[in-house]
């Protein structure tokens, strides 16, 4: 356990900080769970002290994306909300059942995990074949470690775990490789994938979709940001597509009921009306 322990008054001005010098948005983060993030930031970077974190993230412009990496730490997992990969499979696949092809977009899909869980639950609705995902993230470490598709065997576990709340008679150990501590995922779940370099905020989106995921990463934008997006993703969704967010977006009132169906709140599924 990191030493550092930030107050809620210290963290209260950093996001502040954040926000007013950069756009960039950790004040809607639940405060337990973000303190505890900073405090692993201090440790992790060795900056020893909240002052040190202030001064760094103040000064250094390309800092803060290596702070929001950090931050986000434990942001990604496997069947993290099986609740909703449940929904999509019967919300949107038995949907798009009929289409020839169905494309998807991972918007911030840091390394990897949501990825490799799409392409699981394709195979396993037999979609795969008739899908195709691209995968983007402004950060290239990130990228280059969902490329990899390797993970260490324990968070694989755990992931297992997971999965078993998605699929309880299935099998998640099929789907990866030992290779020494690690699990490397098949080669069919990888090469599925086209991973980029993106960024959401300067960048239009890459295509046009039937499927988008944006989840866990608007958090971090203002909601000048987060409303612009909305209207490109509903631009470069297909007619019908599906947009789906993370569970703490806190963009719930900012999505336009003329232009999504509410089709699943509870699993955050958006359609393009
Ligand atoms: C917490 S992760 C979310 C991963 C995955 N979507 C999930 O929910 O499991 C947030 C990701 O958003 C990425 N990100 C932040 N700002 C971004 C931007 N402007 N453009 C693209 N990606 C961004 C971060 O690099 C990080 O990998």
């Amino acid at each position: 356990m990191p030493a550092t322990q930030i107050t809620d008054e210290e963290l209260k001005s950093l996001t502040s900080a954040i926000l007013r010098r950069y756009g960039i948005d950790f004040t809607c983060y639940e405060p337990t769970s973000l303190k505890r993030r900073v405090d692993r930031c201090i440790s992790v970077l060795k900056l020893e002290t909240v002052h040190n974190l202030w001064v760094k993230l103040l000064k250094d412009q390309l800092f803060v994306h290596r702070f929001m990496d950090e931050v986000s730490v434990g942001l990604t997992a496997m069947f993290r909300d099986p609740i909703m990969w449940r929904a999509l499979k019967t919300d949107i696949l038995n949907k798009l059942a009929t289409k020839s092809e169905i494309s998807i977009w991972h918007a911030g899909c840091s390394s990897g995990e949501e990825v490799y869980t799409m392409g699981v639950v394709l195979q396993e609705s037999g979609f795969q074949s008739k899908s195709k995902a691209i995968a983007t993230d402004i950060s290239d470490a990130a990228i280059a470690e969902a490329q990899q598709g390797k993970y260490y065997h324990l968070k694989l576990a755990e992931y297992g775990k997971n999965y078993r709340g998605y699929n309880p008679l299935g099998s998640f150990e099929k789907y990866y490789q030992r290779d020494g501590a690690d699990g490397v995922m098949n080669s069919q779940l990888v090469d599925h994938v086209d991973f980029r370099h993106h960024n959401l905020i300067s960048e239009p989106p890459p295509g046009k979709f039937d499927i988008i995921f944006c989840r866990n990463v608007m958090i971090y934008f203002d909601n000048k940001a987060k409303i612009n997006l909305l209207e490109q993703f509903h631009q470069h969704l297909n007619d019908g597509g599906y947009l789906i967010i993370g569970f703490y977006d806190a963009l719930v009132p900012l999505i336009d009921k003329s232009k999504y169906y509410f089709i699943n709140l509870d699993a955050k599924i958006f359609q393009k009306i």
